[in-house]
């Protein structure tokens, strides 16, 4: 059964309504198996044209967070378990969607050449598109990547803070990202939630009525 429903309500309704954007973090480790599933999660959410126009860094190493925290109200950047960077791409290149492509015929077994189409129309739209357009769209697709994260860990009971609050330069420049044609775009953060001292763990979630939120048109 691929969702399991508790009173006719899918699992995942609850596991949204357990989960909020933590603010102070306990001790625990998250295991490196649930990180391992959360990224996979991510891995397997869709983009536009499907070619993962970002990469993501799954950091833990206290020196890196902590000179990535500096400045930033966040302190979940460094006092969490584990971290995470959605990094876009500065550009999307030919060569890239020409190995992109190439690794698509590979896995769905089709002959070299066979998503040629596919390719030329890819090589051609993107030819035109300016590098700022390029970034936009690489960041709109990461956010697509944070999305999936955020429903991955509440379904593993894992705690997750998203974050936009943090110094993209800084980032860019401690973890190397301008050289590998990379930009930090978003950042979550992965732990586990300080009940007694976390002001927020005790709060009922706002959000819209579902009638003043979402519209029907039959
Ligand atoms: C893209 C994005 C950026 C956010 N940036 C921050 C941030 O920098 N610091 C923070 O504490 N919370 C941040 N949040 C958390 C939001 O404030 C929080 O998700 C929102 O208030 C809804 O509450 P809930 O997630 O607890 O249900 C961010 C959320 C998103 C989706």
């Amino acid at each position: 059964m691929p969702f399991q429903f508790i009173n006719n309500k899918m699992e995942l309704i609850k596991n949204l309504k357990w989960r909020y954007a933590v603010k102070k973090y306990s001790e625990k480790k998250v295991s490196e198996d649930k990180v391992d599933q959360i990224v996979e999660a991510i891995n397997l959410t869709a983009s536009s044209c499907g070619i993962q126009p970002y990469r993501l860094f799954v950091i833990t190493n206290p020196e890196v967070r902590k000179r990535l925290g500096e400045g930033s109200f966040n302190a979940q950047l460094h006092a969490s378990s584990h971290l995470l960077v959605f990094a876009g791409f500065n550009e999307i290149t030919s060569e890239y969607i020409f190995d992109y492509v190439e690794m698509m015929e590979d896995q769905r077994n089709l002959e070299k050449g066979a998503l040629n189409e596919l390719k030329d129309m890819l090589i051609e739209y993107f030819s035109v598109q300016t590098p700022g357009q390029n970034v936009i769209w690489s960041d709109k697709q990461a956010y697509i990547g944070l999305g999936t994260a955020l429903i991955a860990a509440a379904e593993l009971k894992v705690d997750a803070t998203p974050m936009e609050g943090f110094d993209p330069k800084l980032f860019n420049e401690v973890l190397g990202l301008s050289e590998k044609g990379l930009h930090a775009s978003v950042i979550l953060s992965l732990g586990y939630r300080d009940e007694a001292n976390d002001f927020l763990a005790s709060m009922p979630k706002a959000r819209l009525p579902i009638n003043e939120f979402s519209f029907r048109i039959s």
